[in-house]
């Protein structure tokens, strides 16, 4: 046979294969600033830029292009970056850039960079910018082996990641999800490194196709890579976690608040099956006093899995249904899953053909992936118009009466070998073609962000909810993310509290697990523990999968629905705090549920203590973990905190044990701050400017200025984006036989006020004979009542107040 030139493929050839040697990205060669801001150093191999984001960010993107791109992804907010003054100083050695609080200094010989805060410490040092093998690109830094990680966004595994190795590929894992698992379905490049020695930073790595970072395989040094596009990370200085936790939420953005019936008790199953059962589901809850503020459409909704429609003989009358529901102050929410059905005679099929709204490769094939509706097509959520399309589907729903939709299987999920949608879809990315391998973790946050903006524009001013499986960086703008595929299993109802604690350190901070545990099956007494504790999550549903054992709350007879009613009740007590907490993260972007390393960084006993958490910073909850467990080791932090059930004040700073029978959950009030109560014998109660407020204060003994904060607004518009809304500060101080509240609007601006503010204060440790309120000095009225039995007191303090000064005595 004639030999043609395959004869030679290189493929042949033995012995020529030179390892390829690690790449660096060699000396610089040139230096310069920028006009439009930021430095750019040319070295042997690459350039890299040194952007000033803020004062307190700093951007660095290594680009080996030949062709320059300062781009952003859509993950980082724009409107952060501001002119920040420098100077470029070069000296034999380095380049330094001064900044008004940091220089970097960028070593000339191999394009190092270390890090120095405001005080000039060194705060982190570069081992390394490298390539692993063709087209990844990593970074190398110091570390010590005293130091904790936190952030990474949704992982298994304890609180402080350190010592751990994940990879970030959103994806649809229903095995169980055991600390080896390196990727769930949320993926957020970000982490805080925390040393008591040291000042905190944070690392974001805007890179939303696969990355990996490596806390593991060293003790001197970390490394985190890309394995496609570009090594574009972010520096985020700070004195204190939480002020690289706000900063890394400045930069992807913070929530809106949610619809308060969003943050309320939701209830799921995959799938009630009916619009029957539906009715029925929600008149038990009315029937049992259990509160309940939404209930969940699983995929047997729709008319053979296609998305906006609902099957006709199942569901033959959603209007009617929803209606009925709304009418008893219950909301729906339908599952939407990306994949859309090939079928020539449906509409958004057909629509998404027609206009080419479908993820394609670059040849022009369409993407077909198997998912619940068999063979289906997938929008191109990368390109603005298609989200818009996307968005105005929705009407569909809305006009049904919904106002809350739940976006799954957005990782994409595929049933094929890669579990995903093939990585050589192009995805046009508004202008910017990618490979779907290079934006894949972007996919399904970019599905919510079209949800949400296509139910804004529907809901005349109502805010929309929207629940996420798969995100990215900024996925809190615009979706409350759930766990994914939990088990009932103990294990995971522990795991719960780190997942979530974390997800809140990388920025989202409405998240959950799905209560009760989603896969295998729920038992009574894990349903009332994880019950008891899921009602002080941010997000609160209770759900299960197609074939396990029912869990709804009634589900165990009657002790286990009794627990289970009054914890959900016990969320609804302390809904106006918990709302003032959304309020909080969406101001400063602090979570919601927060480790204590948050609030007492200081304190080495909780750099890993995640069996326990907080709300805020006046609830702490201590969960039961285990089954057949009655009491258990609570570690209370600095300060003084009451038992919540007992009244007993506890000194902190040290372990207690807490009292647990099955029907308790330990739960520690901060003594001293003033945590707004929902009084109500409703059976769901609702959280509005009218609702029956009081505000609980457990005495301290001592202790001056305690604060505590109340925010309120009509928790259902965006008027508040107007100002209208209520900001009320408390500070209490407590001497031996005295007392005193200073109340103080920050903002009073809701058009109706209540007529008073009630507040009780409990436990308190003298008998009050007198107490007065001033109002700038001028002596006010207040009612008071002493109740000696419980040793409590209530004030009733007129509101045509700005400011007030109690004090009791
Ligand atoms: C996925 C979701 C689960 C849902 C199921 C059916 O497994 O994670 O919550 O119930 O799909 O839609």
């Amino acid at each position: 046979m004639m030999k043609t030139s395959e004869n030679i493929h290189p493929d042949k050839q033995q012995g020529l294969d030179i390892e390829e040697k690690l790449w660096t990205p060699g000396a610089i060669t040139a230096a310069k600033a920028l006009e439009e801001g930021g430095y750019l150093f040319e070295t042997e191999r690459a350039a890299i830029l040194l952007q000033p984001v803020t004062e307190q960010i700093i951007r660095v993107k290594l680009m080996t292009a030949q062709e320059l791109s300062f781009k952003t992804t859509i993950a980082v907010q724009q409107d952060v970056f501001c002119s920040v003054e420098g100077e470029l100083v070069e000296t034999e050695e380095a380049y330094h850039v001064k900044l008004p609080a940091a220089s970097a200094v960028i070593h000339k010989h191999n394009a190092c960079v270390d890090l120095y805060n405001q005080d000039g410490e060194l705060v982190s040092s570069d081992v390394g910018l490298y390539s692993s093998a063709r087209g990844k690109y990593g970074c190398r830094k110091q570390n010590e082996k005293d130091s904790h990680i936190y952030g990474l966004g949704e992982k298994t595994s304890f609180l402080d990641k350190a010592g751990e190795k994940y990879d970030m590929w959103n994806s649809d894992v229903f095995d169980p999800h055991v600390p080896e698992i390196e990727c769930l379905y949320v993926s957020i490049p970000f982490f805080i490194h925390f040393n008591y020695d040291k000042a905190p930073y944070g690392i974001f790595l805007d890179n939303p196709g696969r990355t990996s970072f490596d806390f593991r395989s060293s003790e001197e040094s970390y490394s985190f890579e890309v394995q496609s596009g570009e090594l574009d990370y972010y520096f985020i200085l700070g004195n204190t976690v939480k002020d690289i936790v706000s900063r890394y939420s400045s930069l992807t953005g913070r929530m809106d608040l949610p619809p308060a019936w969003a943050i309320g008790y939701h209830q799921s199953r995959y799938s009630y099956m009916s619009q029957d059962e539906v009715i029925a589901l929600a008149h038990t809850f009315k029937e049992k006093q259990i509160p309940v503020d939404a209930i969940h459409l699983d995929i047997h909704y729709m008319d053979e899995y296609r998305v906006f429609t609902f099957d006709p003989i199942r569901f033959p009358q959603p209007r009617k249904m929803i209606e009925e529901l709304n009418e008893l102050g219950i909301r729906i929410v339908t599952i939407v899953d990306p994949g859309v059905k090939k079928d020539p005679d449906y509409k958004q099929y057909q629509a998404g053909i027609l206009n080419d709204y479908f993820c394609k490769k670059l040849e022009g094939d369409l993407f077909f992936g198997d998912v619940w509706p068999g063979t289906s097509a997938f929008p191109d959520f990368t390109e603005e118009e298609i989200r818009q399309w996307w968005g105005e589907q929705h009407q569909y729903y809305t006009e049904l009466g919904i106002h809350g939709i739940w976006n799954d299987m957005n990782e994409p999920a595929v049933f094929n070998t890669t579990k995903t949608m093939d990585l050589d879809v192009v995805h046009r990315n508004d202008g910017d073609p990618k490979t779907h391998g290079e934006l894949h973790n972007l996919y399904g946050m970019l599905m919510s962000m079209a949800t949400q903006q296509g139910l804004k524009q529907q809901l005349s001013g109502n805010r929309p909810f929207v629940l996420t499986r798969a995100g990215y960086a900024g996925v809190q703008k615009y979706a409350a993310t759930w766990t994914g595929d939990n088990r009932s299993f103990w294990e995971h109802l522990a795991m719960s509290i780190p997942m979530v604690l974390n997800l809140g350190l990388s920025g989202q901070p409405f998240a959950g697990p799905d209560i009760g545990g989603f896969a295998h099956h729920a038992s009574p007494e894990l349903l009332a523990r994880w019950t008891q504790a899921g009602v002080f999550f941010p997000y609160c549903r209770n759900h299960s999968v197609i074939d396990s054992i029912r869990q709804e709350p009634w589900a165990f007879g009657e002790e286990i629905e009794a627990i289970c009613q009054s914890y959900i009740r016990m969320r609804y007590q302390f809904l106006p705090y918990i709302y003032t907490q959304f309020y909080e993260a969406h101001k400063t972007g602090l979570p919601i549920m927060r480790p204590l390393l948050l609030e007492y960084a200081d304190d080495r006993n909780v750099y890993n203590l995640c069996d326990q958490f907080l709300v805020g910073t006046d609830l702490l909850v201590a969960p039961i973990l285990r089954p057949s467990t009655t009491a258990r080791a609570v570690y209370l932090p600095e300060g003084e905190w009451v038992d919540y059930w007992s009244g007993e004040r506890y000194e902190g700073g040290k372990n207690i044990l807490a009292d647990a029978p099955l029907e308790r959950l330990p739960l520690y009030i901060r003594a001293g701050a003033v945590v707004p109560n929902m009084i109500s014998d409703a059976w769901k109660p609702q959280l509005n400017e009218e609702a029956a407020i009081k505000h609980i204060v457990y005495a301290a003994t001592k202790g001056s200025q305690i604060k505590s904060q109340w925010y309120e607004d009509d928790a259902n518009t965006y008027d508040y984006e107007q100002g209208s809304y209520n900001l009320l500060q408390f500070s209490t101080s407590f001497e031996q036989n005295s007392m005193s509240i200073d109340v103080s609007y920050v903002a009073k601006n809701l058009t109706k006020q209540r007529e008073s503010i009630k507040v009780e204060i409990k436990e308190l440790l003298f008998t009050p004979s007198q107490v007065m309120m001033y109002e700038h000095d001028v002596v006010g009225q207040c009612e008071w009542s002493y109740n000696a039995e419980t040793r409590s007191i209530e004030l009733v303090l007129p509101n045509h107040f700005d400011h007030a000064h109690i004090t009791i005595s």
